[in-house]
């Protein structure tokens, strides 16, 4: 049997309080609409059918760059229009299955939604619920023995229908032909005067229709986000259990509610994360490395033994073993530190190669540059590699020492064994071979300066 999902992304977001789709907030590193469109991805769904209202360009882009086909519904009237409008789009197969979800639920997994899939072998319609215990804001699920009947929304619920907690998660699995059969007969006879997906459910139950229910366990799968408080209580749980889930593997966490495990981070062990570390994309961390706080990493390597120190920002960038980088380092794209290498405070290094053991450990910028090993960069160092049009390439051989305060003016080659004096702007290749390049004006001294300088002058 084929299965068509389609992902309801037209509502207006008016509970965001917002001029952007709420899909297009980002949760956990990602928008929320690409949480969902990754989990659809995994499942065996032929056709994916997004719809979409009159959704900003970014969302319209976004369904188009990853192949999902969508429909307009120009008046978000309700779940069921929009449902009924995905639809008409489609060619008729009654022996298709329908997976209906809400592009507003983030965190559902695969694994939920196959379980639901294959229980409708065994009846018309499967609905994905959980048992909440603050359940406002959602529908409410009313059986009569045991068999579900109807939904009620919140805003038509009575003071004891809202003190029923088994709600609905929005996740629905219906066989297309009952779809089709049910779905113009739905009616907005209801406080917001929408067309609610729900009422299927009732119709359905009338009509003795058979209707499973899974229960999902997990609560972050289920959370919707309507509000900017639903965006951040739901992040905010989900970072506290991925942190707590390393805790638990052996990583020392200083602080589970003070660290952002927004990506998937890998870790090794003996690893040690300070308070405050954001952590993003894939990240991957050696065996007994160290995580000073006020950390931010996203798409990176980092080796073992490697102590990276407070408030550094690695983006992008490969750390080998035994590295020393920080505080207030930071690292960007295209960046590789191999073993032993130091990258100090201050110093920011982009798209370079820094060798063995080299020491870069104050206030300097080395952009587009390859380091050998065993050089000692001094402080207030700066590769000179723009010039307003084009980029160029500094290359430091081995064992050179470049004294504090140089620029280097690429592209340009400092030759192996070179010695730089210090605050020399270096324009061409140097030697190397133990030479020594000085590259200022010689320094002289005007005797009487000041007593020149004011005379005539009281
Ligand atoms: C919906 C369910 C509710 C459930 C909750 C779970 C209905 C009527 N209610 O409520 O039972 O507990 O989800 O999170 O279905 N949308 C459209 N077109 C529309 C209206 C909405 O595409 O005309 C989309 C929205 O973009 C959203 C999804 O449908 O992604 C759900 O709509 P929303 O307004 O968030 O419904 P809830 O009030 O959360
Ligand atoms: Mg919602």
């Amino acid at each position: 049997m084929s299965l068509t999902t389609i992902i309801l992304a037209a509502g207006k977001s008016t509970r965001m309080l917002s001029l952007k789709s709420k899909l297009l907030f980002k949760i956990s590193g990602e928008h929320i609409i690409e949480h969902v469109c990754r989990a659809v991805a995994s499942i065996n769904s032929k056709n994916i059918v997004c719809v979409l209202g009159n959704s900003p360009q970014q969302l319209k882009d976004f369904i188009k760059q990853n192949e999902i086909q969508s429909v307009d519904q120009k008046n978000p009237c309700g779940t069921a229009n929009a449902v009924k409008i995905a639809i008409s789009s489609m060619p008729v197969n009654k022996n298709n299955k329908i997976l209906i979800l809400c592009g507003d639920v983030p965190f559902i997994s695969p694994v939920t939604l196959k379980r639901m899939v294959s229980k409708l072998d065994n009846s018309d319609l499967c609905l994905g619920t959980y048992i909440q215990e603050n359940p406002a804001g959602y529908g409410r699920i009313i059986r009569d023995n045991k068999k579900i009947v109807e939904i009620i929304e919140e805003k038509d619920a009575s003071s004891k229908i809202k003190k029923v907690n088994e709600i609905n998660t929005g996740i629905i699995c219906i066989n297309e032909g009952v779809l089709r059969k049910f779905i113009g007969k739905i009616k907005n006879n209801n406080k917001q005067k929408e067309y609610y997906l729900t009422d299927i459910i009732k119709l359905l139950s009338d009509n003795n229709y058979k209707i499973s229910s899974y229960t999902i366990k997990n609560g972050l799968e289920t959370m919707g986000i309507n509000s900017k408080k639903d965006l951040v209580d739901l992040e905010r749980k989900l970072l506290i259990k991925k942190a707590n889930d390393l805790l638990n593997k052996g990583v020392l966490i200083r602080d589970v509610m003070r660290t952002d495990i927004k990506g998937d981070l890998k870790v090794q062990k003996d690893v040690e994360i300070d308070i405050n570390c954001i952590f993003e994309d894939k990240v991957s961390i050696g065996s007994n490395t160290t995580i000073g706080h006020n950390c931010y990493l996203n798409r990176c390597k980092i080796g073992k033994n490697v102590h990276i120190k407070p408030n550094t920002i690695i983006f992008g960038a490969t750390i080998g073993d035994n590295c020393i980088v920080g505080p207030y380092a930071r690292i960007r794209p295209g960046t590789i530190l191999k073993n032993d290498a130091q990258v100090g405070n201050f110093v920011e290094v982009k798209n370079s190669i820094i060798g063995n053991r080299t020491k870069i450990n104050h206030l300097s910028y080395i952009g587009d540059a390859e380091l050998g090993a065993d050089i000692n960069v001094g402080a207030g160092c700066i590769t000179c590699n723009y010039d307003g049009e084009k980029k160029y390439k500094t290359i430091i051989e081995s064992n050179s020492f470049i004294g504090s305060g140089t620029r280097l003016v690429a592209p340009v080659k400092v030759g192996k064994g070179s010695y730089i004096a210090a605050g020399s702007t270096v324009t061409k290749d140097t030697p190397g071979g133990g030479s020594l390049t000085i590259a200022r004006s010689k320094q002289i001294s005007i005797p009487k300066w000041k007593s020149k300088a004011t005379k005539g002058k009281k």
